[in-house]
């Protein structure tokens, strides 16, 4: 190994060195589906000395998310409703921050305080930094015609779901939030989840659910099947059902009344 390999392998080692070393290198990864909660880990290697629960921060570099002090607590302006640190946790070291309802605009770099000092003297000691990826939805489902169709909009940050047929390459509005729509054959919104009736070979394709945004939340891609049956098959099964029908399922109540009307029907 001549010098300036040995300069450079000294360089690189160092380098290595102060890479390891830098709170960049501390961050630590976390991923989370739109609409779902996420947890951005966070653990205390302070041994906590008190009984009180620690004063803990969380934030991005452009604002507060997340404040807890003992009983009192704060939620940045975006982070309503959405962020906390649960005390129970908190006592035992666990200082993980709980996102509901995961945004895009969530996805970014997290960094966690430790406030420290009596009420004039405070100092912030850094625990843990955190990237957030917010990523989208991607599913694929096969229906038969005649089922229902249920795509599921995760989240009220769905604010409209387009669909492109399969043939197709345009893309239509296929339902809108509080569009005030109660026409029939319009999806139905129950509990977070679009319900679509008895679909045909026509709802095949891909439909997108959007934010007020525009961005898509989820894509779904929907294939309609036929069940596959061979002719003889069908004409078997086709008898066979409407035997069963006339035999088994009548209860002999609706019998008589079939009879009487058809009675009344020709006597009349
Ligand atoms: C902290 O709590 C979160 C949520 O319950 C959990 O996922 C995580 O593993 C905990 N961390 C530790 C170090 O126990
Ligand atoms: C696409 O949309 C445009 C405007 O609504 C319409 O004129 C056109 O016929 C559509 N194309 C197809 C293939 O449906
Ligand atoms: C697409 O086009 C084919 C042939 O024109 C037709 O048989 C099929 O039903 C169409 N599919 C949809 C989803 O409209």
């Amino acid at each position: 190994m001549d010098r300036s390999n040995r300069v450079s392998a000294f360089l690189m080692l160092w380098l290595l060195i102060s890479v390891g070393s830098s709170p960049l290198s501390m961050v630590v990864h976390t991923s989370s589906k739109v609409g779902l909660p996420a947890v951005l880990p966070c653990t205390m290697v302070y041994q906590l000395e008190t009984t009180h629960a620690p004063h803990i921060q969380w934030q991005t570099t452009r604002e507060s998310v997340f404040e807890r002090m003992g009983e009192e607590l704060f939620q940045g302006e975006d982070y309503t409703d959405r962020a906390d640190v649960p005390k129970e946790m908190l006592m035992r070291g666990n200082c993980s921050l709980f996102l509901r309802d995961v945004r895009f605009s969530d996805a970014g770099i997290y960094e966690s305080y430790l406030v420290v000092g009596k009420s004039s003297i405070k100092n912030r000691v850094f625990i843990q930094s955190v990237q957030l990826a917010v990523i989208d939805h991607k599913t694929i489902k096969s229906v038969k015609p005649g089922e229902d169709l249920i795509l599921d909009l995760y989240t009220h940050q769905a604010e409209q779901v387009i669909f492109q047929n399969s043939n197709d390459t345009n893309w239509s509005v296929f339902w809108e939030r509080d569009a005030g729509i109660n026409k029939k054959g319009y999806p139905k919104e129950r509990s977070g989840k679009l319900i679509f009736r008895a679909v045909t070979a026509s709802s095949a394709g891909t439909y997108k659910v959007l934010d007020s945004q525009g961005l898509a939340l989820s894509t779904v891609k929907v294939t309609v099947t036929e069940p596959v049956l061979l002719a003889k098959e069908t004409d078997a099964l086709q008898r066979h059902s409407a035997l069963g029908k006339a035999t088994i399922s009548m209860p002999p109540l609706s019998l008589i009344t079939l009879f009487l009307s058809f009675h009344l029907m020709v006597f009349k």
